[in-house]
């Protein structure tokens, strides 16, 4: 595993993401998750999983401070009230007493930033949350959380071979934070990617493992890949014992980079 530090704290740059798993399915795939070696998992009030996923954990038998779980606040949670009555339900449904990460799921001007980040920040100092994040956030809109002078660690947002969020990634280093990719194979559309799948044969590797690679081989970038079964959640965890090299990276870089395919008109901000 490689990790992200933030302070003394070693974040798993490999997580689990869970959306769209559900019932006894979600249980156990974070279970499983859990069981090969994932600590990082990732869910969200709108994902409607945090019980299973909270069930999940449970019965994983891992001791709750050596995972790292993430959920979100959807955009009907974001008055201060609202933020901690909603996370205190996630707290309930997750069966823990913190949560290791917060996030806001995506900007909204429905409800002033710093009113948001503020009762988030509460939250923190009481110790039910110990980090703060954002998710689906511009530049712009992180020279917004930059004016609160609420320190966030993490902004998660698309991000895979197709779309490289460079620009984004500058930004958030020179802010010392870490950029979590979400639907790091580009929701399944990576798997047997031509391209790929022939600097994978090089190394012994699929396709969906060299995608997976090239973002956790950055410095900064965590990546936390969805898989339905044990086969794929294990091949996606198998990607620690190779490195691409100079000659991979070009053909990936020569690939198109600015692929979205998580866009919602209406809920997405102007992207970068
Ligand atoms: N913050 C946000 O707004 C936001 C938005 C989207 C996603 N997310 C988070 O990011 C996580 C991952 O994103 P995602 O679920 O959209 O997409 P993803 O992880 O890019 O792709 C998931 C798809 O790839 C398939 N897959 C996974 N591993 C595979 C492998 N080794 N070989 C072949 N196929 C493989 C999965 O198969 P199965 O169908 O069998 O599972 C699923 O169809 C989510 O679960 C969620 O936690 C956050």
């Amino acid at each position: 595993m490689k990790y992200i530090d933030v302070g003394s704290e070693r974040i798993p740059a490999l997580g689990f993401g869970t959306f769209q798993l559900h019932g006894q399915n979600c249980v156990d795939a974070v279970k499983d998750a859990i069981s090969i070696g994932y600590r990082h998992i990732d869910t969200a009030g709108m994902y409607h999983n945090e019980t299973e996923t909270g069930e999940g954990i449970k019965a994983s038998d891992i001791a709750r401070n050596e995972l790292f779980v993430t959920t979100k606040l959807w955009t009907d949670s974001l008055a201060p009230d609202a933020v901690r009555k909603t996370t205190e339900h996630s707290l309930q449904q997750l069966q823990t007493d913190y949560l290791d990460l917060l996030l806001i799921h995506w900007p909204s001007s429905s409800v002033p930033l710093e009113d948001t980040l503020g009762a988030m920040h509460r939250l923190r100092e009481e110790g039910k949350v110990r980090f703060l994040g954002v998710s689906n956030f511009t530049i712009a809109w992180l020279k917004e959380v930059d004016k609160t002078g609420i320190p966030v660690i993490t902004n998660q947002v698309e991000c895979h071979v197709l779309l490289s969020q460079e620009k984004l990634l500058n930004y958030m280093r020179e802010k010392s934070m870490f950029l979590t990719a979400y639907s790091p194979l580009a929701k399944g559309r990576l798997v047997n990617h031509p391209v790929l799948d022939d600097i994978g044969r090089k190394h012994g590797k699929t396709s969906t493992q060299v995608a997976l690679r090239w973002l956790i081989q950055q410095d900064d970038v965590a990546a936390i890949p969805k898989a339905s079964d044990q086969e794929k959640r294990r091949k996606n965890m198998a990607i620690f014992d190779f490195e691409l090299d100079s000659e991979d990276l070009e053909k990936i870089d020569a690939l198109e980079k600015n692929r979205r395919f998580v866009d919602f008109p209406g809920l997405s901000p102007e992207w970068d």
